[in-house]
Protein backbone atom coordinates (compact mmCIF):
# COMPACT_ATOMS: atom_id res chain seq x y z
CA UNK A 1 0.00 0.00 0.00
CA UNK A 2 3.23 1.79 0.05
CA UNK A 3 2.48 2.75 -3.84
CA UNK A 4 -0.99 3.62 -2.91
CA UNK A 5 -0.41 6.36 -0.74
CA UNK A 6 2.44 7.54 -2.74
CA UNK A 7 0.87 8.74 -5.34
CA UNK A 8 -3.15 7.55 -5.61
CA UNK A 9 -4.47 9.80 -2.69
CA UNK A 10 -4.37 12.71 -5.34
CA UNK A 11 -6.97 12.46 -8.22
CA UNK A 12 -5.20 12.58 -11.40
CA UNK A 13 -5.19 16.58 -12.95
CA UNK A 14 -2.74 16.27 -15.32
CA UNK A 15 -2.44 13.52 -17.79
CA UNK A 16 0.40 13.28 -20.99
CA UNK A 17 -0.34 11.53 -24.16
CA UNK A 18 2.64 10.53 -26.38
CA UNK A 19 1.97 9.81 -29.68
CA UNK A 20 -0.41 12.32 -31.58
CA UNK A 21 -1.50 10.19 -34.22
CA UNK A 22 -5.16 8.78 -35.17
CA UNK A 23 -5.59 7.39 -31.91
CA UNK A 24 -3.83 9.88 -29.28
CA UNK A 25 -5.16 12.79 -31.20
CA UNK A 26 -9.02 12.48 -31.23
CA UNK A 27 -8.40 9.99 -27.86
CA UNK A 28 -6.85 13.26 -26.22
CA UNK A 29 -9.46 15.46 -27.36
CA UNK A 30 -12.66 13.82 -25.92
CA UNK A 31 -11.05 12.96 -22.85
CA UNK A 32 -9.96 16.88 -22.73
CA UNK A 33 -13.84 18.10 -23.49
CA UNK A 34 -15.08 15.99 -21.17
CA UNK A 35 -12.44 16.30 -18.01
CA UNK A 36 -12.34 20.47 -18.19
CA UNK A 37 -10.16 20.21 -14.84
CA UNK A 38 -7.78 17.92 -16.26
CA UNK A 39 -5.00 19.40 -17.85
CA UNK A 40 -3.69 17.17 -21.12
CA UNK A 41 -1.06 17.48 -22.89
CA UNK A 42 -0.18 15.39 -25.98
CA UNK A 43 3.48 15.27 -27.44
CA UNK A 44 5.00 13.81 -30.51
CA UNK A 45 8.29 14.01 -31.94
CA UNK A 46 6.83 14.82 -35.15
CA UNK A 47 7.02 19.14 -35.06
CA UNK A 48 4.86 19.40 -38.32
CA UNK A 49 2.28 17.09 -36.84
CA UNK A 50 2.14 19.07 -33.57
CA UNK A 51 2.09 22.41 -35.42
CA UNK A 52 -1.14 21.42 -37.64
CA UNK A 53 -2.37 20.00 -34.45
CA UNK A 54 -2.13 23.71 -33.26
CA UNK A 55 -3.31 25.61 -36.41
CA UNK A 56 -4.91 28.23 -35.88
CA UNK A 57 -7.27 26.77 -39.26
CA UNK A 58 -8.93 23.88 -37.93
CA UNK A 59 -9.21 22.49 -41.73
CA UNK A 60 -5.20 22.03 -41.40
CA UNK A 61 -5.39 19.42 -38.45
CA UNK A 62 -3.63 16.24 -39.24
CA UNK A 63 -6.06 14.13 -39.39
CA UNK A 64 -9.48 14.26 -40.82
CA UNK A 65 -12.67 12.66 -38.58
CA UNK A 66 -15.79 13.63 -38.78
CA UNK A 67 -16.65 16.45 -35.80
CA UNK A 68 -13.17 16.31 -34.28
CA UNK A 69 -13.02 20.17 -35.15
CA UNK A 70 -15.29 21.04 -33.13
CA UNK A 71 -13.87 19.22 -30.48
CA UNK A 72 -10.60 20.39 -30.64
CA UNK A 73 -12.03 24.15 -30.81
CA UNK A 74 -13.78 23.81 -27.88
CA UNK A 75 -11.27 22.35 -25.34
CA UNK A 76 -7.47 23.59 -27.01
CA UNK A 77 -5.63 26.27 -25.19
CA UNK A 78 -8.37 25.70 -22.39
CA UNK A 79 -7.31 22.25 -21.24
CA UNK A 80 -5.87 20.03 -24.35
CA UNK A 81 -2.09 21.43 -25.52
CA UNK A 82 -0.03 19.90 -28.02
CA UNK A 83 3.56 19.97 -27.72
CA UNK A 84 6.76 18.61 -28.90
CA UNK A 85 8.26 19.29 -25.11
CA UNK A 86 8.36 15.24 -24.18
CA UNK A 87 9.98 15.84 -21.04
CA UNK A 88 7.97 18.60 -19.40
CA UNK A 89 4.50 16.68 -20.01
CA UNK A 90 6.23 13.41 -19.00
CA UNK A 91 7.25 15.36 -15.40
CA UNK A 92 3.97 17.18 -14.72
CA UNK A 93 1.73 14.14 -15.34
CA UNK A 94 0.72 11.60 -13.13
CA UNK A 95 -0.46 9.50 -15.45
CA UNK A 96 0.55 8.88 -18.94
CA UNK A 97 -0.59 6.95 -21.87
CA UNK A 98 1.62 5.68 -24.52
CA UNK A 99 0.10 5.86 -28.26
CA UNK A 100 2.92 5.91 -30.43
CA UNK A 101 2.80 3.12 -33.75
CA UNK A 102 3.25 -0.30 -33.03
CA UNK A 103 4.15 -1.77 -36.83
CA UNK A 104 4.39 -4.68 -38.03
CA UNK A 105 8.70 -5.42 -38.25
CA UNK A 106 10.35 -5.19 -41.48
CA UNK A 107 13.61 -6.68 -40.16
CA UNK A 108 14.75 -9.68 -38.21
CA UNK A 109 13.26 -12.43 -36.12
CA UNK A 110 9.57 -11.73 -36.59
CA UNK A 111 9.83 -9.92 -40.04
CA UNK A 112 6.26 -9.32 -41.26
CA UNK A 113 4.54 -10.61 -38.47
CA UNK A 114 5.57 -9.50 -34.95
CA UNK A 115 4.88 -6.27 -33.74
CA UNK A 116 7.55 -3.98 -33.96
CA UNK A 117 8.20 -2.30 -30.24
CA UNK A 118 10.86 0.19 -30.58
CA UNK A 119 9.17 2.95 -30.54
CA UNK A 120 7.42 1.63 -27.18
CA UNK A 121 10.65 0.89 -26.10
CA UNK A 122 11.84 4.20 -26.59
CA UNK A 123 8.81 5.81 -24.64
CA UNK A 124 9.43 3.77 -21.81
CA UNK A 125 12.84 4.56 -21.49
CA UNK A 126 11.86 8.83 -22.05
CA UNK A 127 10.09 7.85 -19.13
CA UNK A 128 11.96 6.49 -17.06
CA UNK A 129 15.24 8.40 -17.64
CA UNK A 130 12.60 11.37 -17.18
CA UNK A 131 10.05 10.73 -14.96
CA UNK A 132 10.59 12.71 -10.95
CA UNK A 133 7.87 10.92 -9.55
CA UNK A 134 5.89 7.75 -9.61
CA UNK A 135 3.48 7.30 -12.61
CA UNK A 136 0.56 5.44 -13.96
CA UNK A 137 1.26 4.55 -17.53
CA UNK A 138 -1.21 3.31 -19.87
CA UNK A 139 -0.23 1.20 -22.83
CA UNK A 140 -3.50 2.59 -25.69
CA UNK A 141 -1.08 1.36 -28.39
CA UNK A 142 -2.33 -2.30 -29.63
CA UNK A 143 0.51 -4.48 -28.38
CA UNK A 144 1.18 -8.49 -27.86
CA UNK A 145 -0.24 -9.61 -25.26
CA UNK A 146 2.36 -9.98 -22.00
CA UNK A 147 4.01 -6.07 -23.11
CA UNK A 148 2.83 -4.77 -20.27
CA UNK A 149 5.61 -6.84 -18.13
CA UNK A 150 8.41 -5.91 -20.68
CA UNK A 151 7.87 -1.84 -19.83
CA UNK A 152 7.29 -2.54 -16.20
CA UNK A 153 10.95 -4.08 -16.28
CA UNK A 154 12.02 -1.17 -18.26
CA UNK A 155 10.79 1.40 -16.00
CA UNK A 156 11.74 0.21 -13.17
CA UNK A 157 15.20 -1.09 -13.94
CA UNK A 158 15.92 2.68 -15.79
CA UNK A 159 14.46 4.67 -12.73
CA UNK A 160 15.85 6.38 -9.54
CA UNK A 161 13.55 4.04 -7.28
CA UNK A 162 10.10 4.80 -8.77
CA UNK A 163 7.39 2.95 -8.59
CA UNK A 164 4.90 2.77 -12.30
CA UNK A 165 1.99 1.56 -12.82
CA UNK A 166 0.80 -0.29 -15.99
CA UNK A 167 -2.46 -0.35 -17.53
CA UNK A 168 -3.71 -1.69 -21.20
CA UNK A 169 -6.32 0.77 -22.21
CA UNK A 170 -7.28 -0.48 -25.49
CA UNK A 171 -8.65 1.77 -28.27
CA UNK A 172 -12.10 0.20 -30.13
CA UNK A 173 -12.51 3.50 -31.83
CA UNK A 174 -12.79 3.26 -35.91
CA UNK A 175 -11.60 5.88 -37.27
CA UNK A 176 -14.57 8.00 -39.64
CA UNK A 177 -16.40 7.75 -36.45
CA UNK A 178 -13.76 8.07 -33.93
CA UNK A 179 -15.29 10.95 -32.32
CA UNK A 180 -19.00 9.52 -32.34
CA UNK A 181 -17.45 6.22 -30.45
CA UNK A 182 -15.32 7.69 -28.33
CA UNK A 183 -18.15 9.73 -26.59
CA UNK A 184 -20.06 6.53 -26.71
CA UNK A 185 -18.54 3.76 -26.65
CA UNK A 186 -20.03 0.23 -26.66
CA UNK A 187 -17.33 -0.25 -23.51
CA UNK A 188 -14.00 1.11 -22.29
CA UNK A 189 -11.73 -1.16 -21.05
CA UNK A 190 -8.98 -1.31 -19.04
CA UNK A 191 -6.92 -3.53 -17.38
CA UNK A 192 -4.33 -3.71 -14.64
CA UNK A 193 -1.99 -5.71 -12.29
CA UNK A 194 -4.55 -7.65 -9.65
CA UNK A 195 -2.96 -6.03 -6.51
CA UNK A 196 -3.87 -2.95 -4.34
CA UNK A 197 -2.06 -0.85 -6.11
CA UNK A 198 -3.23 -2.00 -9.62
CA UNK A 199 -6.32 -1.83 -8.63
CA UNK A 200 -5.88 1.79 -6.73
CA UNK A 201 -4.51 2.74 -10.37
CA UNK A 202 -7.33 1.13 -12.57
CA UNK A 203 -9.77 3.29 -10.68
CA UNK A 204 -7.84 6.24 -11.18
CA UNK A 205 -8.41 5.51 -14.71
CA UNK A 206 -12.08 4.70 -14.47
CA UNK A 207 -12.60 8.07 -12.78
CA UNK A 208 -11.51 10.09 -15.99
CA UNK A 209 -13.74 8.26 -18.30
CA UNK A 210 -16.95 7.83 -15.76
CA UNK A 211 -17.12 11.14 -16.18
CA UNK A 212 -18.84 10.67 -19.18
CA UNK A 213 -19.18 6.93 -19.76
CA UNK A 214 -21.67 4.98 -17.50
CA UNK A 215 -19.60 2.83 -15.14
CA UNK A 216 -21.17 -0.32 -15.96
CA UNK A 217 -20.13 0.22 -19.94
CA UNK A 218 -16.20 0.30 -18.09
CA UNK A 219 -15.10 -2.90 -17.64
CA UNK A 220 -12.10 -3.62 -16.04
CA UNK A 221 -9.79 -6.82 -15.93
CA UNK A 222 -6.83 -8.16 -15.81
CA UNK A 223 -3.46 -7.31 -18.06
CA UNK A 224 -3.32 -9.89 -20.05
CA UNK A 225 -7.13 -10.39 -20.66
CA UNK A 226 -7.42 -6.58 -21.60
CA UNK A 227 -4.21 -6.81 -24.06
CA UNK A 228 -5.20 -9.96 -25.45
CA UNK A 229 -9.12 -9.05 -26.02
CA UNK A 230 -8.35 -6.54 -28.49
CA UNK A 231 -6.08 -8.70 -30.70
CA UNK A 232 -9.37 -10.46 -30.74
CA UNK A 233 -11.92 -7.73 -31.42
CA UNK A 234 -9.84 -7.28 -34.16
CA UNK A 235 -9.64 -10.60 -35.40
CA UNK A 236 -13.02 -11.56 -35.00
CA UNK A 237 -14.10 -8.22 -37.20
CA UNK A 238 -11.59 -8.82 -39.88
CA UNK A 239 -12.58 -12.41 -39.74
CA UNK A 240 -16.78 -11.33 -40.59
CA UNK A 241 -14.91 -9.59 -43.39
CA UNK A 242 -13.32 -12.13 -44.81
CA UNK A 243 -15.77 -14.12 -44.49
CA UNK A 244 -18.48 -12.00 -46.25
CA UNK A 245 -16.35 -11.73 -49.04
CA UNK A 246 -15.50 -15.31 -49.40
CA UNK A 247 -19.07 -15.36 -50.15
CA UNK A 248 -19.15 -12.51 -52.60
CA UNK A 249 -16.75 -14.57 -54.90
CA UNK A 250 -19.52 -17.60 -54.74
CA UNK A 251 -22.63 -15.69 -55.26
CA UNK A 252 -20.58 -14.08 -58.22
CA UNK A 253 -20.38 -17.33 -59.99
CA UNK A 254 -23.90 -18.30 -59.11
CA UNK A 255 -26.15 -16.10 -59.41
CA UNK A 256 -26.90 -14.96 -55.88
CA UNK A 257 -26.19 -11.78 -54.37
CA UNK A 258 -24.22 -10.77 -51.53
CA UNK A 259 -25.94 -7.96 -50.20
CA UNK A 260 -29.54 -9.84 -50.12
CA UNK A 261 -27.56 -12.86 -48.31
CA UNK A 262 -25.74 -10.26 -45.69
CA UNK A 263 -29.66 -9.10 -45.04
CA UNK A 264 -30.91 -12.34 -44.36
CA UNK A 265 -28.36 -13.84 -42.47
CA UNK A 266 -27.93 -10.64 -40.62
CA UNK A 267 -31.34 -10.73 -39.06
CA UNK A 268 -30.29 -13.59 -37.71
CA UNK A 269 -29.89 -12.26 -33.77
CA UNK A 270 -26.98 -14.21 -33.15
CA UNK A 271 -24.98 -13.31 -36.00
CA UNK A 272 -26.06 -9.90 -36.24
CA UNK A 273 -26.39 -6.99 -39.06
CA UNK A 274 -22.91 -4.86 -39.05
CA UNK A 275 -19.84 -5.83 -40.61
CA UNK A 276 -20.83 -7.70 -43.02
CA UNK A 277 -20.37 -5.27 -46.57
CA UNK A 278 -18.53 -7.39 -49.26
CA UNK A 279 -15.80 -5.03 -50.63
CA UNK A 280 -12.52 -5.12 -52.23
CA UNK A 281 -10.94 -5.90 -49.15
CA UNK A 282 -9.90 -4.16 -45.94
CA UNK A 283 -7.84 -2.35 -44.73
CA UNK A 284 -6.50 0.59 -42.24
CA UNK A 285 -3.37 0.17 -39.86
CA UNK A 286 -5.12 -2.35 -37.64
CA UNK A 287 -6.41 -5.71 -38.93
CA UNK A 288 -3.70 -7.28 -40.92
CA UNK A 289 -0.92 -5.88 -38.56
CA UNK A 290 -3.17 -7.08 -35.37
CA UNK A 291 -3.82 -10.85 -37.10
CA UNK A 292 -0.27 -11.10 -38.23
CA UNK A 293 0.61 -10.42 -34.62
CA UNK A 294 -1.67 -12.72 -33.64
CA UNK A 295 -0.03 -15.80 -35.68
CA UNK A 296 3.19 -14.73 -34.79
CA UNK A 297 1.67 -15.11 -30.98
CA UNK A 298 0.30 -18.67 -31.47
CA UNK A 299 3.39 -19.88 -33.42
CA UNK A 300 5.45 -18.95 -30.70
CA UNK A 301 3.79 -20.99 -28.06
CA UNK A 302 3.65 -24.05 -30.81
CA UNK A 303 -0.34 -23.24 -31.46
CA UNK A 304 0.24 -23.95 -35.41
CA UNK A 305 -3.28 -24.98 -35.78
CA UNK A 306 -4.74 -21.74 -34.24
CA UNK A 307 -1.98 -19.93 -36.23
CA UNK A 308 -2.84 -21.35 -39.38
CA UNK A 309 -6.39 -20.62 -38.57
CA UNK A 310 -6.17 -16.73 -37.61
CA UNK A 311 -4.11 -16.36 -41.24
CA UNK A 312 -6.46 -17.33 -43.54
CA UNK A 313 -8.42 -14.17 -43.01
CA UNK A 314 -5.50 -12.47 -44.54
CA UNK A 315 -4.81 -15.26 -47.34
CA UNK A 316 -8.84 -14.27 -48.31
CA UNK A 317 -8.14 -10.48 -47.65
CA UNK A 318 -5.25 -10.92 -50.36
CA UNK A 319 -6.94 -12.85 -52.83
CA UNK A 320 -10.13 -10.62 -52.55
CA UNK A 321 -7.61 -7.68 -54.05
CA UNK A 322 -5.46 -9.74 -56.20
CA UNK A 323 -9.02 -10.88 -57.89
CA UNK A 324 -10.80 -7.38 -57.99
CA UNK A 325 -7.64 -6.10 -60.27
CA UNK A 326 -7.28 -9.46 -62.36
CA UNK A 327 -10.89 -9.29 -63.38
CA UNK A 328 -10.24 -5.33 -64.95
CA UNK A 329 -7.35 -6.39 -66.97
CA UNK A 330 -9.34 -9.89 -67.84
CA UNK A 331 -12.87 -7.56 -68.65
CA UNK A 332 -10.47 -5.08 -70.59
CA UNK A 333 -9.92 -7.80 -73.62
CA UNK A 334 -7.01 -9.10 -71.19
CA UNK A 335 -5.14 -5.58 -71.70
CA UNK A 336 -4.56 -2.26 -69.87
CA UNK A 337 -1.58 -1.29 -71.34
CA UNK A 338 -1.87 2.41 -71.88
CA UNK A 339 -5.83 2.39 -71.23
CA UNK A 340 -6.86 5.13 -68.49
CA UNK A 341 -8.21 3.83 -65.70
CA UNK A 342 -9.93 5.97 -63.27
CA UNK A 343 -9.51 5.22 -59.43
CA UNK A 344 -12.26 6.88 -57.14
CA UNK A 345 -10.95 6.52 -53.73
CA UNK A 346 -7.70 6.09 -52.19
CA UNK A 347 -8.80 6.10 -48.29
CA UNK A 348 -9.02 2.54 -46.54
CA UNK A 349 -12.51 3.72 -45.61
CA UNK A 350 -14.92 6.67 -45.77
CA UNK A 351 -14.38 9.63 -43.63
CA UNK A 352 -11.24 9.42 -43.07
CA UNK A 353 -8.01 10.05 -45.08
CA UNK A 354 -6.03 7.25 -43.95
CA UNK A 355 -4.54 5.13 -46.49
CA UNK A 356 -2.42 2.57 -44.46
CA UNK A 357 -2.82 -0.85 -45.93
CA UNK A 358 -5.43 0.85 -48.33
CA UNK A 359 -6.68 -1.78 -50.90
CA UNK A 360 -6.61 0.88 -53.28
CA UNK A 361 -2.88 0.64 -53.07
CA UNK A 362 -2.59 -3.18 -54.07
CA UNK A 363 -5.16 -3.04 -56.72
CA UNK A 364 -3.81 0.37 -58.35
CA UNK A 365 -0.17 -1.27 -58.17
CA UNK A 366 -1.32 -4.88 -60.11
CA UNK A 367 -2.51 -2.25 -62.71
CA UNK A 368 0.44 -0.20 -62.78
CA UNK A 369 1.96 -3.26 -63.84
CA UNK A 370 0.31 -3.96 -66.57
CA UNK A 371 1.13 -0.34 -67.72
CA UNK A 372 -2.20 0.97 -67.19
CA UNK A 373 -2.51 4.76 -67.04
CA UNK A 374 -4.13 5.28 -63.80
CA UNK A 375 -6.22 9.03 -62.43
CA UNK A 376 -6.83 8.20 -59.02
CA UNK A 377 -9.42 11.20 -57.20
CA UNK A 378 -10.11 11.11 -53.69
CA UNK A 379 -11.93 14.13 -51.69
CA UNK A 380 -9.71 14.02 -48.74
CA UNK A 381 -6.36 12.68 -49.53
CA UNK A 382 -3.72 14.40 -50.57
CA UNK A 383 -2.01 14.26 -53.63
CA UNK A 384 1.58 13.28 -51.96
CA UNK A 385 0.16 10.91 -49.42
CA UNK A 386 -1.05 9.30 -52.77
CA UNK A 387 2.74 8.92 -54.33
CA UNK A 388 3.97 7.58 -50.57
CA UNK A 389 2.03 5.06 -50.60
CA UNK A 390 3.03 3.35 -53.64
CA UNK A 391 6.96 4.43 -53.18
CA UNK A 392 6.59 2.68 -49.74
CA UNK A 393 5.63 -0.26 -51.20
CA UNK A 394 8.48 -0.78 -52.95
CA UNK A 395 7.27 -2.28 -56.42
CA UNK A 396 7.47 0.77 -58.88
CA UNK A 397 10.59 3.20 -59.68
CA UNK A 398 9.57 6.99 -59.00
CA UNK A 399 9.80 6.95 -62.57
CA UNK A 400 7.06 4.60 -62.82
CA UNK A 401 4.81 6.23 -60.88
CA UNK A 402 5.39 9.72 -62.42
CA UNK A 403 4.89 7.96 -66.19
CA UNK A 404 2.20 6.02 -64.77
CA UNK A 405 0.01 7.87 -62.21
CA UNK A 406 -1.90 11.02 -62.06
CA UNK A 407 -3.96 12.42 -59.32
CA UNK A 408 -6.88 14.33 -60.05
CA UNK A 409 -8.31 17.44 -58.41
CA UNK A 410 -11.67 16.92 -59.73
CA UNK A 411 -13.93 13.66 -60.46
CA UNK A 412 -15.19 14.81 -63.54
CA UNK A 413 -11.84 15.55 -65.35
CA UNK A 414 -10.32 12.03 -63.34
CA UNK A 415 -13.24 10.10 -65.35
CA UNK A 416 -12.91 11.88 -68.85
CA UNK A 417 -12.03 9.88 -71.41
CA UNK A 418 -11.52 6.41 -69.04
CA UNK A 419 -11.99 3.37 -70.55
CA UNK A 420 -12.58 2.06 -66.59
CA UNK A 421 -13.39 3.74 -63.37
CA UNK A 422 -12.94 1.35 -60.44
CA UNK A 423 -14.36 2.46 -57.07
CA UNK A 424 -12.49 1.60 -54.26
CA UNK A 425 -13.61 3.86 -51.29
CA UNK A 426 -17.36 4.03 -50.31
CA UNK A 427 -17.59 7.65 -50.23
CA UNK A 428 -20.82 8.91 -49.99
CA UNK A 429 -20.09 11.70 -52.67
CA UNK A 430 -19.84 9.14 -55.28
CA UNK A 431 -23.18 8.08 -55.05
CA UNK A 432 -24.27 11.44 -56.29
CA UNK A 433 -22.14 12.27 -59.17
CA UNK A 434 -23.85 12.43 -62.68
CA UNK A 435 -23.27 9.48 -63.80
CA UNK A 436 -24.64 10.20 -67.33
CA UNK A 437 -22.19 12.97 -67.82
CA UNK A 438 -19.43 11.15 -66.85
CA UNK A 439 -20.63 8.59 -69.27
CA UNK A 440 -21.31 10.46 -71.78
CA UNK A 441 -17.34 11.61 -71.67
CA UNK A 442 -15.99 7.80 -71.28
CA UNK A 443 -14.37 5.83 -74.07
CA UNK A 444 -16.97 3.20 -74.85
CA UNK A 445 -17.60 0.03 -73.92
CA UNK A 446 -17.96 2.22 -70.41
CA UNK A 447 -16.66 -0.13 -67.82
CA UNK A 448 -17.23 -0.05 -63.87
CA UNK A 449 -15.91 -1.84 -61.25
CA UNK A 450 -17.54 -1.28 -58.24
CA UNK A 451 -15.44 -2.80 -54.90
CA UNK A 452 -18.09 -1.47 -52.77
CA UNK A 453 -21.49 -2.05 -54.20
CA UNK A 454 -22.55 1.41 -53.39
CA UNK A 455 -24.06 2.10 -57.00
CA UNK A 456 -27.24 1.14 -58.64
CA UNK A 457 -26.53 -1.49 -60.89
CA UNK A 458 -29.71 -1.08 -62.98
CA UNK A 459 -29.76 2.53 -62.99
CA UNK A 460 -25.93 2.28 -64.27
CA UNK A 461 -27.14 0.04 -66.65
CA UNK A 462 -29.83 1.32 -68.02
CA UNK A 463 -27.31 4.43 -68.79
CA UNK A 464 -24.96 2.27 -70.69
CA UNK A 465 -22.50 1.12 -68.24
CA UNK A 466 -20.67 -2.38 -68.30
CA UNK A 467 -20.86 -2.78 -64.76
CA UNK A 468 -19.04 -5.72 -62.03
CA UNK A 469 -20.28 -5.06 -58.81
CA UNK A 470 -18.21 -6.99 -55.72
CA UNK A 471 -20.98 -9.98 -54.74
CA UNK A 472 -23.31 -9.90 -58.18
CA UNK A 473 -23.10 -11.45 -61.60
CA UNK A 474 -22.67 -9.70 -64.60
C1 LIG B 1 -10.76 -1.17 -36.65
C2 LIG B 1 -11.75 -1.61 -35.54
O1 LIG B 1 -13.08 -1.54 -36.04
C3 LIG B 1 -11.58 -0.73 -34.31
O2 LIG B 1 -12.40 -1.19 -33.26
C4 LIG B 1 -10.12 -0.75 -33.88
O3 LIG B 1 -9.92 0.13 -32.79
C5 LIG B 1 -9.21 -0.36 -35.02
O4 LIG B 1 -9.45 -1.19 -36.16
P1 LIG B 1 -10.73 0.80 -38.43
O5 LIG B 1 -9.60 0.03 -39.06
O6 LIG B 1 -10.54 2.25 -38.16
O7 LIG B 1 -11.14 0.14 -37.03
O8 LIG B 1 -12.03 0.70 -39.37
P2 LIG B 1 -13.14 -0.43 -39.61
O9 LIG B 1 -14.44 0.26 -39.69
O10 LIG B 1 -13.04 -1.54 -38.67
O11 LIG B 1 -12.80 -0.94 -41.08
C6 LIG B 1 -11.64 -1.69 -41.39
C7 LIG B 1 -11.65 -2.10 -42.85
O12 LIG B 1 -12.65 -3.10 -43.07
C8 LIG B 1 -11.97 -0.97 -43.82
O13 LIG B 1 -11.15 -1.08 -44.96
C9 LIG B 1 -13.41 -1.19 -44.17
O14 LIG B 1 -13.75 -0.67 -45.43
C10 LIG B 1 -13.47 -2.72 -44.15
N1 LIG B 1 -14.84 -3.22 -43.92
C11 LIG B 1 -15.45 -3.00 -42.73
C12 LIG B 1 -15.47 -3.95 -44.92
O15 LIG B 1 -14.92 -4.16 -46.00
N2 LIG B 1 -16.74 -4.42 -44.68
C13 LIG B 1 -17.38 -4.21 -43.50
O16 LIG B 1 -18.53 -4.68 -43.37
C14 LIG B 1 -16.72 -3.47 -42.50
P1 LIG C 1 -1.91 5.40 -34.48
O1 LIG C 1 -2.85 5.10 -35.63
O2 LIG C 1 -1.63 4.20 -33.63
O3 LIG C 1 -2.33 6.59 -33.67
P2 LIG C 1 0.07 7.04 -35.83
O4 LIG C 1 1.22 6.60 -36.70
O5 LIG C 1 -1.04 7.83 -36.44
O6 LIG C 1 -0.47 5.72 -35.13
O7 LIG C 1 0.63 7.91 -34.61
C1 LIG C 1 1.69 7.56 -33.81
C2 LIG C 1 2.47 8.82 -33.47
O8 LIG C 1 3.44 8.49 -32.48
C3 LIG C 1 3.24 9.45 -34.62
O9 LIG C 1 2.81 10.79 -34.82
C4 LIG C 1 4.72 9.37 -34.18
O10 LIG C 1 5.47 10.52 -34.58
C5 LIG C 1 4.58 9.31 -32.68
N1 LIG C 1 5.74 8.72 -31.99
C6 LIG C 1 6.36 7.54 -32.24
N2 LIG C 1 7.37 7.33 -31.36
C7 LIG C 1 7.39 8.40 -30.53
C8 LIG C 1 8.19 8.77 -29.40
N3 LIG C 1 9.18 7.98 -28.95
N4 LIG C 1 7.93 9.95 -28.81
C9 LIG C 1 6.92 10.74 -29.24
N5 LIG C 1 6.13 10.45 -30.29
C10 LIG C 1 6.36 9.30 -30.93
Amino acid sequence: MVFLHKIFQMKVTKIACIGAGYVGGPTMAVIAQKNPGIQVTVVDLNEQRIANWNHEDLSKLPIYEPGLAEVVAEARGRNLFFSTDINKAIVEAELIFISVNTPTKTYGKGKGMAADLKYIELCARQIAETATTNKIVVEKSTLPVRTAEAIKNILENNSNNLQFQILSNPEFLAEGTAVADLQNPDRVLIGGETTPEGQEAIEALVQIYNSWIPRERILTTNLWSSELSKLTANAFLAQRVSSINAMSELCEVTGANVQEVASAIGMDSRIGNKFLKASVGFGGSCFQKDILNLVYIAKSYGLNEVADYWEQVIILNDHQKKRFAENIIKTLYNTVSGKKITVLGWAFKKDTNDTRESAAIYVTSALMEENASIHVFDPKVEKHQIIGDLEYLNVHTSEEINQFLSIENDPYTACKNAHAIAILTEWDEFKTYDWQKIYDNMMKPAFIFDGRDILDVNKMREIGFVVYSIGKSV
